[in-house]
């Protein structure tokens, strides 16, 4: 009689299944690593946005200051996004017949607000607070880069608890002076570390132990 498997066939069975259980663990790992990735924070990538305003000509080229816009950046935990009324103090005298402005003109005219499309959000378990880090010296591109070069906005950091963490234990590496907050092509020096750790007493700053309690971002 012949036989109904070669011999031989349960080692290649064997290998087989050796294989597919490689297979799967393999891919479970990739897909953790996946879910922690800039990927699934979606970073760098533009959300659409009812205009396609641009921080490239707006501040980039024009040079408007974040806070003509961002009022509350320096007062509140919020940075505010403008009302309609911000833009139009520019755009009812230029580009006045631009169709790209058409729902700029349509929210004044029938007074409804603009809908931007969030850009960077934090889960409601985690507490932040806007003008704590700028009055104390960090700068608006530590955490959402170089703004001023962005077409369309998007997120240039995933706001993970370790990217959070990682300024919280050492903020000595990135602490500026008070007027480098708004540069945003500001970059650590040589001698940050010396430099970082005086601004950090100066602004009477938490150790770093302290800073990086649960209950500071828990509440
Ligand atoms: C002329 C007004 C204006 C100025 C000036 C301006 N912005 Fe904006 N900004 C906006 C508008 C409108 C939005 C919402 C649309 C978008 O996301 O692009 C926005 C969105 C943002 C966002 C994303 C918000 C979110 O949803 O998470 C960040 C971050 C930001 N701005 C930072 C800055 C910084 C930093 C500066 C200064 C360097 C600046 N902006 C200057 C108007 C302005
Ligand atoms: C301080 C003046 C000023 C303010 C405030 C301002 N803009 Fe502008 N905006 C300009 C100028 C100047 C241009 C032309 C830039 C260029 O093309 O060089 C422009 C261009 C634009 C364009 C491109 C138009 C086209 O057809 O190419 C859009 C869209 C726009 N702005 C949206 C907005 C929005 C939305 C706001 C409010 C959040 C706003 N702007 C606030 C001055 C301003
Ligand atoms: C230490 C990190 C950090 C710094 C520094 C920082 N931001 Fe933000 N920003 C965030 C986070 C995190 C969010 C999302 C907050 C949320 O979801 O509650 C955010 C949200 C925003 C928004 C969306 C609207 C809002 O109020 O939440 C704007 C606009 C903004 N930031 C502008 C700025 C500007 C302008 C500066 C500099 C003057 C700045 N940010 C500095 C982390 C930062
Ligand atoms: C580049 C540095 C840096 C980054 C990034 C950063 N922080 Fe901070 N954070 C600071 C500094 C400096 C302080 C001021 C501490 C002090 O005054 O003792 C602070 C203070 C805080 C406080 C205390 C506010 C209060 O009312 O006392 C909270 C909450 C906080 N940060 C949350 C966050 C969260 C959430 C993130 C991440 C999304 C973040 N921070 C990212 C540097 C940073
Ligand atoms: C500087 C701010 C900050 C501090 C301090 C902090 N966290 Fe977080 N935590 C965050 C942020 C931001 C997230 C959201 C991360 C995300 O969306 O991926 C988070 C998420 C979490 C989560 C959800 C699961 C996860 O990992 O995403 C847990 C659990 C957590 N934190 C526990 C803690 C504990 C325990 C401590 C104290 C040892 C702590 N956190 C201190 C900012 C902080």
């Amino acid at each position: 009689m012949r036989q109904l498997f070669a011999p031989g066939a349960d080692a290649i069975l064997r290998l087989v299944l050796l294989v597919a259980a490689v297979l799967v663990v393999g891919g479970l790992v990739v897909a953790g690593g996946i879910s922690r990735s800039n990927w699934a924070y979606g970073v760098g990538v533009a959300p659409t946005q009812p205009v396609p305003f641009s921080h490239k000509h707006h501040v980039g080229e024009l040079g408007i200051d974040c806070r003509y816009c961002h009022t509350s950046v320096e007062k509140a935990s919020t940075a505010g996004i403008p009302p309609t009324w911000t833009c139009m103090t520019c755009h009812s005298q230029i580009w006045t017949g631009s169709p790209m402005l058409a729902p700029v003109r349509d929210s004044l005219a029938d007074d409804k607000p603009l809908h931007w499309t969030r850009v960077n959000r934090l889960p409601d378990y985690v507490y932040f607070n806007h003008s704590v880090h700028v009055t104390k010296g960090i700068g608006c591109s530590s955490c959402h880069g170089a703004i001023n070069t962005m077409q369309l906005t998007y997120r240039a950091h995933a706001f993970t608890m370790a990217f959070c963490l990682n300024c919280h234990r050492n903020p000595q590496r990135f602490i500026r002076t008070p007027d480098q907050v708004w540069n945003m092509e500001w970059q650590p020096g040589a001698d940050q570390e010396r430099i970082g750790r005086a601004l950090v007493a100066q602004a009477h700053i938490r150790p770093g132990a302290q800073l990086s309690d649960c209950s500071t971002c828990h509440r």
